[in-house]
C-alpha cells in the first residue's frame, strides 16, 4: 500500500489545518492524536480527493508512514514535546526526521537536536507563523537544524507556505536552534508592533474619535505603505460589533493582555547578548503592567482634557508614527538576530529571514519588501544605515515625535511609541551623557574610564 510522506502529531486546530494544507497539495498524509474527538474532527474536515488518514494509535500512525519517516509535532511547547519525542524514539528507525513546529525555546531545540542526533535521528526546530488561518491557507515557516533534513522536507514546506510574488515564505534559517530563535524574535517584533498600534488607537480615542472613525484611518493605512496583517486585523477589530449588543466588541474587552512567553524570551536573550531592543522590552512590560488592573483602577485620577485636533491631521501624524514604529521594531529584532547568529554560530542569512516574513506570518507587511532590498543591495549593519530608510525615517520620526508629545501632554501610556523614539534619537546622537555614568562609576568604585582625547585606561581620585 502507498504510504504517507508526511505525518503530523497533535490534531488541534493548528495541526489539523496544517495537515489539511499539506493534503491540499497532493501529498499523502497521516495524523495522530490520542484524543478520538480530535481524530474525528480531522476526519470530518478532510476534503474530497485528500489522501489523509488519522489515527489514535501511534503504532498504526508509524506504520502508515513511508521510510525514512518525516513526522512533525504541533503540540504545546514545553515538557509535552519531550514526552512525545521519548515515546516516538523506540518506534523510529535511523534517519527518520522529527520536526517540532511549536513555539519551543531555542535552547530546548539545541538540546533535543543533540539528543536525537545521538540516537541516529534527525531534528528540525521550526517556527511556524500565521495562526490557525495561516496553517490552513499558507503560513510562513522558519526551519532550523540539519540542512539535509531540511532539504528532505523542503518540497512539502515550499508547497504549503504563503507565496510572496510567487516565492514561498520558507527557507532554511540556520543551524541548530536558529529556526526557533528567529520565530522567537519574530514574536518579539510582533509584540512591539501590536503595542504601537494599540497606543496609536488609544491616542485617537483620547481625542474623542469613534471606533468607526479610527477604523476609517486604519482602512486608509492598509492601502498605503503600512499595509500589513496587523493593520488589516486592527481595522476589522474596530468594525466588529459586540455580540451582546453593546457597541463595538473592542470596548468591552478587559484591558489585561496575556502572554505565552516568546516576547519575554526575546527581551531576556537581548539582555544576555547586550543588544538594545527597548520597544520590544517595553511592549513586554506593558503587558505586565496591564495585568495590574486593580492597582491601576485605584491609582487612576483625572487626566488633562486633550485639545481639539483635526481628524485628517491626526491620521497623517499617526501614519508617520506607525511607519517609524514598525521600522524601529524590525530594526531592533534584526540586529538581535544578526548578533545571535554570530554568537551562537547559527549562520543565519538575514535577507532570507526578511524575505520569508513577507507573507504568511503575523508581522508580514509591505515594508518588509523594502527591508529585504535594503539589506540585499546595501552593505549595512543596521537598518538606520539604509539609504531608503534613512530618508523615510527622517520624515516619519517627526510624526512619531509629535504623537509622543501629545501622549505625554495628555498623560497617556505610550511607552512603546516613546521607547521607539528614544531608541531612534539615541542612535542618532554622536555624544551620549554616559560620560557622567563613567565618572560616577569611577568615583564610587574606581571602575576607571577612557578619555576622548587619548588612548588608555584612567582613574581619578575624586573627592566630595
Ligand atoms: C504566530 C504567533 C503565534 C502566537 C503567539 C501569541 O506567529 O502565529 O506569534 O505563535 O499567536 O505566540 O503569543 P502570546 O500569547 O505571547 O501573545
Amino acid at each position: 500500500m502507498n504510504k504517507s510522506s508526511f505525518g503530523l502529531i497533535g490534531l488541534g486546530v493548528m495541526g489539523r489545518n496544517l495537515l489539511l494544507n499539506v493534503a491540499d497539495h497532493g501529498f499523502k498524509v497521516s495524523g495522530l492524536d490520542l484524543d478520538p474527538k480530535q481524530v474525528s474532527a480531522m476526519q470530518s474536515e478532510r476534503l474530497e480527493g485528500h489522501q489523509l488518514e488519522a489515527f489514535t494509535s501511534s503504532d498504526d500512525f508509524i506504520t502508515s508512514l513511508a521510510s525514512p519517516r518525516t513526522i512533525m509535532l504541533l503540540v504545546p511547547a514545553g515538557a509535552i514535546v519531550d514526552q512525545v519525542i521519548e515515546s516516538l524514539i523506540p518506534k523510529l528507525d535511523k534517519g527518520d526526521l522529527i520536526i517540532d513546529g511549536g513555539n519551543s525555546h531555542y535552547l530546548d531545540t539545541e538540546r533535543r537536536e543533540q539528543f536525537l542526533n545521538s540516537k541516529g535521528l534527525l531534528f528540525l526546530g521550526t517556527g511556524v507563523s500565521g495562526g490557525a488561518q495561516g496553517a490552513r491557507k499558507g503560513p510562513s515557516i522558519m526551519p532550523g537544524g540539519d540542512f539535509e533534513a531540511y532539504q528532505r522536507v523542503a518540497p512539502i514546506f515550499e508547497a504549503i507556505t504563503a507565496k510572496y510574488e510567487g516565492e514561498p515564505c520558507v527557507s532554511y534559517v540556520g543551524r541548530s536552534g536558529a529556526g526557533n530563535y528567529v520565530k522567537m524574535v519574530h514574536n518579539g517584533i510582533e509584540y512591539a508592533i501590536m503595542q504601537s498600534i494599540a497606543e496609536v488607537y488609544a491616542l485617537f480615542r483620547s481625542y474623542g474619535f469613534s471606533n468607526t472613525e479610527v477604523k476609517s484611518a486604519f482602512d486608509r493605512y492598509q492601502k498605503g505603505r503600512l499595509s500589513s496583517f496587523l493593520i488589516e486585523i486592527t481595522a476589522a477589530i474596530l468594525g466588529t460589533k459586540d455580540p451582546e449588543g453593546k457597541g463595538e466588541l473592542v470596548d468591552n474587552i478587559l484591558d489585561k493582555a496575556k502572554q505565552k512567553g516568546t516576547g519575554k524570551w526575546t527581551s531576556q536573550n537581548a539582555m544576555d547578548l547586550g543588544i538594545a531592543i527597548p520597544s520590544i522590552d517595553m511592549a513586554v512590560s506593558q503587558r505586565a503592567l496591564s495585568a495590574l488592573k486593580e492597582l491601576r483602577v485605584r491609582l487612576s485620577g483625572n487626566k488633562p482634557n486633550p485639545e481639539k485636533i483635526n481628524f485628517n491631521t491626526l491620521v497623517e501624524k499617526a501614519e508617520k508614527a506607525l511607519y517609524a514604529s514598525f521600522a524601529i521594531a524590525y530594526a531592533q529584532g534584526l540586529q538581535q538576530i544578526s548578533e545571535a547568529s554570530k554568537v551562537y554560530d547559527y549562520q543565519i542569512d538575514l535577507v532570507s529571514v526578511i524575505k520569508l516574513w513577507r507573507g504568511g506570518c503575523i508581522i508580514q507587511s509591505r515594508m518588509l519588501g523594502d527591508l529585504a532590498t535594503s539589506f540585499e543591495k546595501e552593505s549595512i549593519l543596521h537598518l538606520f544605515e539604509s539609504s531608503h530608510f534613512k530618508s523615510a525615517l527622517t520624515e516619519a520620526v517627526e510624526g512619531l515625535r509629535e504623537l509622543v508629545l501629545s501622549g505625554v501632554k495628555n498623560a497617556l501610556p505610550i511607552g512603546t511609541l516613546s521607547s521607539s523614539l528614544s531608541y531612534y534619537d539615541t542612535l542618532h546622537c554622536s555624544d551620549l551623557p554616559v560620560n557622567m555614568v563613567q565618572a560616577q562609576r569611577d568615583f564610587f568604585g574606581s571602575h576607571t574610564y577612557e578619555r576622548k582625547d587619548q588612548p588608555g585606561i584612567f582613574h581619578h581620585n575624586w573627592s566630595l
